[in-house]
């Protein structure tokens, strides 16, 4: 999808069941399309699988944890990528095998459980590495691990967060440890990412450093894991003269209808180009070094489930210029940071109307954008906030109103897959 004719369409095609489920369960409502998750997994599949046979992938379960969702996933034979005991548990519940544990502040307890449910933690740091020794050593385990790199060597970049420097990486590496072995490299190094080329660096950098690696030392290297990152279609960042506007008009409200948040169409390069370029780089800076076939591994989030899911909301009440939807942006907070394309499915047209929509949060930062798709909005209209399906359920945030349910369209049937917070959800936990 690369104009916003197809995007508009898109949505636009599916007006009815939007209506149908919105009359049927009441907005605020999550709306997910089945078809569009196993049609994205799909698409990643063949682009990777056509041209390099060892692949292997891990869903990120921070991206949408909806368990529902997070089954149809592996039910196209996808492990779990986990970052908490929380979320284990959840792999655990749903049959997952194939289990990886990332994140750079991995508990004692989170490591013991890991290692007993032979999940393969991916160290994170020097110090991980030795404390996941250690405590295989007392639990009188050998395992296998993976490392997490960080393939460039700017040593000011906030992504130094996560993983080893390049350059210190044969330190680790070299090193004898009792009862672990190194079996995985791995690297994320960002979301959004519309160019083959920045993970193709990262590839090859990883490439010269195994080079400079005794490869007596490498003997149990098995897997390689470039992470996730793979860039969406058609969501499109605010400009960044927006984000400047966004914080005059933090100061000053006056400043807010200069805010344009229009349609933005940012390119992204095809999967297919993207996967070849990837696997021709590993095949070239990886592969060759080593006389066994080495496995690919990809960690694929938003591109699984970002175009799957839409918010419906309805016009509560209209103000000069202005309306006021039934939901919040807490209900999509990835709002503040991307622009989701808004439609009046009332009233749909490829035109856009100016009018500014607001949510109903005692909240100035409440604020979808100036402008949607369609004729002029009354109130009642129905309106949709589309491709959030990635970080936005499971980051949204509680504030006044509560959370809200969620659907699925499955074979042409709506199904409630999760209910709308009540009193007994939200307080349930407190001391009254
Ligand atoms: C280690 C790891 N892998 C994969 C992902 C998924 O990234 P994306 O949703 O951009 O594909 C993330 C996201 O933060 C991550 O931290």
């Amino acid at each position: 999808m690369n104009n916003k004719h197809d995007f508009f369409r898109r949505i636009v095609n599916k007006k009815e069941l939007l209506t149908k489920a919105a009359s049927k369960f009441g907005t605020p409502l999550y709306f997910i399309d089945k078809e569009e998750i196993e049609k994205n997994i799909d698409r990643i599949k063949t682009a990777f699988m056509s041209k390099y046979r060892k692949v292997k992938i891990y869903y990120p379960y921070k991206t949408n944890d909806l368990p529902y969702i997070c089954r149809i996933i592996h039910k196209k034979k996808i492990g779990s990528e986990i970052s908490s005991l929380l979320e284990l548990e959840l792999a655990k519940k749903l049959g997952v095998k194939d289990i990886i544990f990332n994140g750079p502040g991995k508990t004692e307890e989170e490591i013991i459980s890991a290692i007993e449910n032979k999940v393969l933690i991916i160290c994170d740091s020097k110090e991980e590495i030795e404390k996941v020794n250690s405590i295989a050593k007392k639990l009188k385990k050998n395992i296998g691990v993976g490392i997490r790199i960080q393939p460039t060597n700017i040593e000011d970049n906030l992504w130094n967060k996560f993983g080893i420097t390049i350059k210190y990486l044969h330190k680790e590496v070299e090193k004898e440890y009792s009862n672990i072995e190194i079996e995985g490299f791995h690297f994320h190094i960002g979301t959004q990412i519309r160019d083959h080329k920045v993970i193709c660096k990262a590839i090859k950098n990883v490439g010269n450093a195994l080079k400079n690696i005794n490869k007596n030392k490498l003997k149990s290297f098995k897997h390689f894991n470039i992470g996730g990152g793979f860039g969406v279609e058609s969501m499109s960042f605010m400009g960044k003269k927006d984000f400047f506007v966004k914080y005059l008009a933090r100061k000053n409200p006056f400043f807010i209808k200069y805010m344009k948040r229009k349609f933005l169409t940012q390119k992204t390069e095809n999967i297919n180009l993207i996967a070849s370029k990837i696997v021709d780089s590993f095949k070239k800076n990886i592969c060759l070094q080593f006389p066994k076939e080495i496995e690919l591994r990809i960690e694929p989030g938003r591109f699984i489930v970002n175009s799957s899911t839409s918010l419906l909301l309805k016009v509560l009440y209209k103000k000069k210029n202005s309306i006021i939807l039934n939901g919040g942006i807490n209900l999509v907070p990835n709002i503040i940071y991307t622009y989701h394309p808004i439609i009046n499915i009332s009233k749909p047209s490829i035109k856009t109307t100016h009018e500014t929509i607001y949510g109903p949060l005692c909240l100035t930062d409440d604020f979808f954008g100036n402008y949607y798709f369609g004729e002029k909005s009354k109130t009642g209209d129905l309106f949709c906030i589309s491709n959030i399906g990635a970080y936005n359920i499971n980051v949204s945030w509680q504030f006044i109103k509560p959370k809200e349910k969620i659907v699925i369209l499955e074979e042409n049937k709506l199904l409630k897959i999760r209910e709308k917070e009540d009193f007994n959800y939200r307080y349930k936990r407190d001391t009254f």
